[in-house]
C-alpha cells in the first residue's frame, strides 16, 4: 500500500492506546497516521482507575484450562468459548510484553510475580501493581504513544456520530463527526479505519465506580449507525463501592481486599455470604452483589460492612495504598474501622458485537474494550478479565487492520459548522438525566421485574420525547450529548433484559419466586 493508512481511534484509555501502539509496531515501513480522539484526559478514563489487575495464568500450578473454566462459570455459559480460550492463552504473553515495556508488577520475596485473588477465581491469578494497576499500564503505554511519531492525540473531541458511505454489503465506516469542546465547532474526521474504544456506561445508574465520561458514547453511536450488539442485558455491579450517600462516581474497594481476607458483614453483624455460595465472599460478582442487595433490603440499611480486620492496618496500607487513602478521606482507617460498602454499576458486559479481532458488523469499524462485546465475558465478567481483553484483542485488531484495502486517500478533517455549543446548561437536561438514572437503578439494576423493565422503557420514551427536540435545535451542551447517548444505551439494555426470560448472570428476574432459586444455565448463548 503506497497510500498512508489513516486510522482514527476514539477514546484514549488502555484499549485505544494499546491498539495504536500495536498498529504502529506492525507498520514495518508502511505509511501510517493514527489520530486518537479524546474527550477527556486519560486520567479520567475507567482503565486508569482499574485497581485489581490483569488476570493471567502465569504459573504451572494454574493451567490455562482453569482460567478458562472460571471465566465460563462466571459467564454462566453465555460466553463465546473460542474467544475465552484464545484470550486466556495470550494472557502470559501480554504480561511479558508489558514488563518488557517497563511496567512494574508486584513480586514476592523470591522475585516471582505476586498473584492476587478476586471473585470467581478458584486460584490467585491476578497480576497487579498494588491497587493501581490501571495507572501503571497507562504510564507505560502513554510513554510509547509519545515516542511514536505517527500517533497523535487530539484532545477535547466529543464524538457524536459515525460517518458511513455506501449501501448494503458496500456500506463502510469512513470517519466520525465530533464537537470540539473548546471551540464548539463541529468537525468531521475521515479515515480508512475507525476504532471505538470509548469505555462503558456506568452513568446509566445513580451510583457507579466509573468516571464521569462513562456515558456509553461508542455503543450509542454504533447502534445509531446500525451496528449489531451482543449481551446488552448484562450490567455488572461491583459488590463493594465505598458508601458515601452521594450519587455519582463512588470509590471502589477492590475485590482483592476480600481476596486478602476481608469479609462482608451486615449491619447487625451477620456474615453476608454465609450459606450463599461455596466460594463465600469470593463468589462471582453477581452473586455477591445480589446477596448484599438482599441484606440491605432485609435490614433497611443503605450499605453493609466490609471488615478488613483480618488483613490488619499495616498490611492494608502497604498493599492497598490507594484504597486506604480513599477511606482516609472519609475518616476511616481500614483494618481498624468497618468500611460501609454497597454495590455500584461497574461494567457493561455487553456492547457492540465484535469478532475476536475487534471487527464490528460494519466494515471499517472496530470496537475494543468495554464498548465492545467479543463474547469473552458472557452473562457476568470474571474479575480482572477486562484489562486482559483490552490488552489481547487490540493486538489482534492491529494485525487485521493491516489487511485493510485503502482505496483512496482519506480526506482531511473539515469543520462543517461553527459554534454549536449551548451557552448555558439546559435545565431540563439535568432533571431528565436524574430521572433516567433513577429509573435504571430502580428497575434495570441488580434485581429486575418484567413490569419494572416495562416502566423503565416508558420513562426512556418520555425523556426521549422531551429531550430530542432540543437536540434537533442544534445547540448542544456536553450534558445533552451525554444524555442522548445514555438514552440509546438505556433502551438497548432494557429491551435486551426484556428479551431474557430467565435469570442468568447479572440479569436477575425476581419473579416468580424471590431470590434463592438456582440460576438458569444457558449453554451456547444467544445474540441480542
Ligand atoms: C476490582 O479491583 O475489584 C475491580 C477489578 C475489575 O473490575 O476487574
Amino acid at each position: 500500500m503506497s497510500l498512508t493508512l489513516e486510522v482514527l481511534v476514539v477514546g484514549g484509555g488502555i484499549a485505544g492506546m494499546n491498539y495504536a501502539v500495536q498498529l504502529a509496531d506492525k507498520a514495518g515501513g508502511r505509511k501510517l497516521r493514527i489520530r486518537i480522539l479524546s474527550k477527556a484526559t486519560v486520567h479520567e478514563s475507567s482503565s486508569f482507575h482499574a485497581q485489581g489487575g490483569v488476570a493471567a495464568a502465569m504459573c504451572a500450578e494454574d493451567p490455562f484450562e482453569d482460567h478458562v473454566r472460571d471465566t465460563l462459570a462466571v459467564g454462566e455459559g453465555r460466553n463465546d468459548a473460542d474467544v475465552v480460550r484464545l484470550v486466556v492463552k495470550e494472557g502470559p504473553a501480554v504480561i511479558r510484553g508489558l514488563i518488557g515495556l517497563g511496567a512494574h508488577f508486584d513480586r514476592d520475596r523470591g522475585g516471582a510475580l505476586h498473584l492476587a485473588r478476586e471473585g470467581g477465581h478458584r486460584a490467585a491469578r491476578v497480576v497487579h501493581h498494588r491497587d493501581r494497576t490501571g495507572e501503571e499500564i497507562v504510564r507505560v503505554l502513554q510513554q510509547r504513544v509519545r515516542d511514536i511519531p505517527v500517533i497523535g492525540t487530539v484532545m477535547d473531541q466529543r464524538v457524536i456520530e459515525l460517518l458511513t458511505e455506501g449501501e448494503g454489503a458496500y456500506r463502510r465506516c469512513i470517519g466520525v463527526r465530533a464537537v470540539d469542546l473548546r471551540t464548539g465547532d463541529v468537525v468531521e474526521h475521515f479515515a480508512h479505519v475507525v476504532i471505538l474504544a470509548t469505555g462503558g456506561a456506568g452513568r446509566l445508574f445513580e451510583h457507579t465506580t466509573n468516571p464521569a465520561g462513562a456515558t456509553g458514547d461508542g455503543v450509542a453511536m454504533g447502534i445509531r449507525a446500525g451496528a449489531l450488539t451482543r449481551d446488552m442485558a448484562f450490567v455488572q455491579f461491583h459488590p463493594t463501592a465505598l458508601f458515601t450517600g452521594v450519587p455519582g462516581t463512588v470509590g471502589l474497594v477492590s475485590e482483592a481486599v476480600r481476596g486478602a481476607g476481608a469479609r462482608l458483614i451486615g449491619i447487625t453483624g451477620r456474615p453476608v455470604m454465609a450459606g450463599v455460595h461455596p466460594m463465600g465472599d469470593l463468589a462471582p460478582r453477581h452473586i455477591v452483589a445480589r446477596a448484599i442487595h438482599r441484606e440491605m433490603v432485609r435490614t433497611g440499611a443503605r450499605y453493609v460492612h466490609l471488615d478488613a480486620g483480618p488483613i490488619g492496618i499495616e498490611r492494608f496500607c502497604a498493599e492497598f495504598p490507594g484504597i486506604a487513602a480513599l477511606c482516609r478521606d472519609t475518616g476511616l482507617l481500614p483494618g481498624r474501622d468497618l468500611l460501609p460498602v454497597m454495590p455500584a454499576a461497574h461494567y457493561l458486559c455487553g456492547g457492540l458485537r465484535t469478532d475476536s479481532h475487534g471487527r464490528t458488523s460494519i466494515p471499517g469499524l472496530y470496537a475494543l474494550g468495554e464498548c465492545a462485546c467479543s463474547g469473552l465475558h458472557g452473562a457476568d465478567r470474571l474479575a480482572s478479565n477486562s484489562l486482559l481483553e483490552a490488552l489481547v484483542i487490540p493486538r489482534r485488531a492491529a494485525e487485521t487492520t493491516w489487511e485493510t484495502r485503502a482505496p483512496a486517500a482519506a480526506p482531511a478533517s473539515q469543520v462543517i459548522a461553527r459554534d454549536r455549543l449551548a451557552k448555558r446548561p439546559v435545565e431540563i437536561v439535568g432533571r431528565a438525566t436524574a430521572a433516567l438514572t433513577h429509573a435504571m437503578t430502580m428497575h434495570v439494576g441488580i434485581v429486575r421485574k418484567t413490569e419494572g423493565l416495562e416502566s423503565a422503557l416508558r420513562v426512556i420514551n418520555c425523556i426521549e420525547r422531551q429531550v430530542l427536540p432540543i437536540w434537533h435545535r442544534r445547540r448542544w451542551s456536553p450534558a445533552l450529548m451525554d444524555l442522548r447517548d445514555l438514552l440509546v444505551v438505556a433502551r438497548s439494555v432494557t429491551e435486551a433484559a426484556l428479551h431474557e426470560p430467565v435469570s442468568v448472570g447479572t440479569h436477575f428476574l425476581e419473579e416468580p419466586e424471590p431470590y434463592d432459586r438456582p440460576m438458569a444455565h444457558i449453554p451456547g448463548g444467544s445474540i441480542n
